[in-house]
């Protein structure tokens, strides 16, 4: 007698644990384009062709958060081709894409720094977020001009400033109060959060709400990320053990 189960597991109840909010630190970019000898903007280039093939996967299998690291507040330190280059391309990204975010039903917020940013690029920000802001299925967050710590110095500032204002007390200051001050209030943290081209470190993103999530961090570099390396993710992620220091089931 076959030990085999009457009906083979599929895919869905494999992935009975989903992640509601995940999080993509997209990297290995220049990587991917130096080992082919190319400049390093062509593997920006193919990293967007990713990103379209991430959100994809995201949409298919009904995530309901994506937050994803396009620039950092710490990349203004790279040379200013590959910066307006790596601009450009979000840009166009986020505005050639719109209409299709719309027929899937996706919205659009970006998550960052406005000050310092282009007419054009707040521009593009503001149609993307209105567009789609009667959107009710994948939420996508793009972390644009993003740092956790610049993210988490706002909140205080902005407390601060109610404080000052008389509309809040010391006491009033708790997680919540803070959360609700981040580029991210009323969503929920994020549950997994990927890297890829093997460097296993957080580099400035999502340092507060990061508290409890999943990392999982693969050797492929950005460009190279597919289907199958999102359903490899969900896998590694529904088999964790998760015990918010308790002591689990
Ligand atoms: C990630 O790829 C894209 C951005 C940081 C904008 P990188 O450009 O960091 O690629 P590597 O890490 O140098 O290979
Ligand atoms: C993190 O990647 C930022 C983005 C993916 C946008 P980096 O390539 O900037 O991070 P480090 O410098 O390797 O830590
Ligand atoms: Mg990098």
């Amino acid at each position: 007698m076959s030990n085999e189960p009457a009906i083979a597991p599929t895919i869905e109840s494999e992935f009975a644990v989903l992640p509601q909010h995940i999080g993509v630190i997209m990297d290995g970019n220049g990587r991917w384009a130096t080992a082919q000898g190319k400049p390093r903007n062509d593997g920006h280039r193919a990293g967007v062709e990713a990103l379209r093939r991430l959100v994809a996967c995201a949409v298919e299998f009904e995530i309901d958060y994506l937050t994803i690291f396009s620039f950092s507040s710490e990349n203004w330190t790279r040379p200013a081709d590959e910066i307006n280059a790596i601009l450009g391309l979000m840009k166009r990204f986020v505005a050639s894409d719109v209409s299709k975010f719309v027929a899937h039903n996706v919205r659009v917020r970006i998550l960052g720094r406005r000050e310092g940013l282009s007419k054009a690029i707040l521009q593009m920000i503001d149609q993307a977020e209105s567009r789609t802001a009667h959107c009710t299925g994948l939420q996508l967050n793009v972390a644009f001009n993003y740092g956790g710590r610049q993210e988490i110095t706002d909140a205080v500032r902005a407390l601060v400033q109610d404080a000052a204002a008389g509309k809040i007390s010391a006491a009033d200051i708790d997680e919540a109060a803070i959360a609700e001050k981040l580029y991210t209030a009323g969503m929920p943290d994020p549950d997994l959060i990927f890297r890829s081209s093997g460097e296993e470190r957080i580099s400035n993103f999502l340092l507060w709400q990061a508290a409890y999530a999943e990392f999982v961090f693969y050797d492929e570099f950005w460009p190279e990320f597919d289907r199958e390396i999102f359903v490899r993710m969900l896998e590694e992620f529904a088999g964790r053990k998760r015990r918010f220091g308790g002591v689990g089931a």
